[in-house]
């Protein structure tokens, strides 16, 4: 059995979307992974087909109904149990690489997308959900962040990148951000690559692209910087320099 995903959302039409493209499309049509992606609205009970009231206490917006996403998440765990429960939403823990290579390395997940003004807190405890954000700003709805989470699943499954990548990965750039790269023509309108790149000298190519790397995670990113070197876990986690 490949690794599945289900997603439970008020647009399955929004997936695969960008997943039948590229690295991710060939290897779903290939069957590394699987993706099923599951209308909430089919688990609405009433006659009016609802998945959402408004908020106890008041408030703007409308929240997702427990009944409802519990009904729906029981669906998704019946056809692939064992399978992590994660809410996309902004105010999850922020994801990252170790918890991305954690997800890959299980059975699949179930991808609950948030909406509205949110979801009924009883529905996240009950079923233990793991609230999960990609970042500190606010989309419409959960969908994107799924597709994004999925994606940096996907490219960590067996057989779907080359064996190129795999290896790299553990480079001594772990937890930095990628050193800057050049192709051909090695002049383009006056623009000269670095010459140390086309010296052949292997150790001083090291050496410059260590540089670059420990120049731009300083000046970009002092929070990875911060916690380069000292032995505690590297947002990136030795991907960086793999993309
Ligand atoms: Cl997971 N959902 C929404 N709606 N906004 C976000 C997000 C998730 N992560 C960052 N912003």
């Amino acid at each position: 059995m490949s690794w599945q995903a289900s997603v439970l959302t008020l647009f399955p039409e929004m997936f695969p979307g960008p997943l039948s493209q590229s690295l991710a499309g060939r290897a779903l049509r290939e069957g590394r992974w699987g993706l099923e992606a599951i209308d909430i609205r089919g688990f609405a009970t009433d006659r009016h087909r609802s998945v959402d009231d408004t908020p106890c206490g008041g408030g703007a917006g409308m929240v997702l109904r427990p009944d409802v996403v519990d009904a729906a998440c029981a669906a998704a765990l019946a056809s692939g149990p064992g399978r992590p429960l994660v809410a996309l939403t902004p105010r999850g823990v922020p994801l990252d690489q170790a918890m991305v290579r954690g997800f890959a390395e299980g059975p699949g997940v179930v991808l609950l997308c948030g909406r509205f003004e949110g979801i009924d807190q009883r529905v996240i405890e009950v079923r233990e959900m793991l609230e999960v954000s990609i970042g500190d700003y606010v989309l419409s709805g959960g969908e994107p962040a799924a597709l994004v989470l999925l994606d940096a699943c996907v490219r960590l499954l067996p057989g779907v990148m080359g064996a190129a990548a795999s290896g790299e990965e553990e480079s001594f750039s772990a937890g930095l951000l990628e050193y800057p790269q050049y192709t051909r023509p090695t002049n383009w309108n006056g623009l000269p690559v670095p010459p140390v790149l086309l010296s052949g000298n292997h150790a001083e190519v090291a050496r410059w692209r260590r540089e670059q790397a420990e120049m731009l995670t300083r000046t970009r990113r002092p929070d990875l910087w911060a916690r380069h070197g000292t032995g505690s876990p590297h947002a990136l986690d030795g991907k960086a320099s793999a993309a």
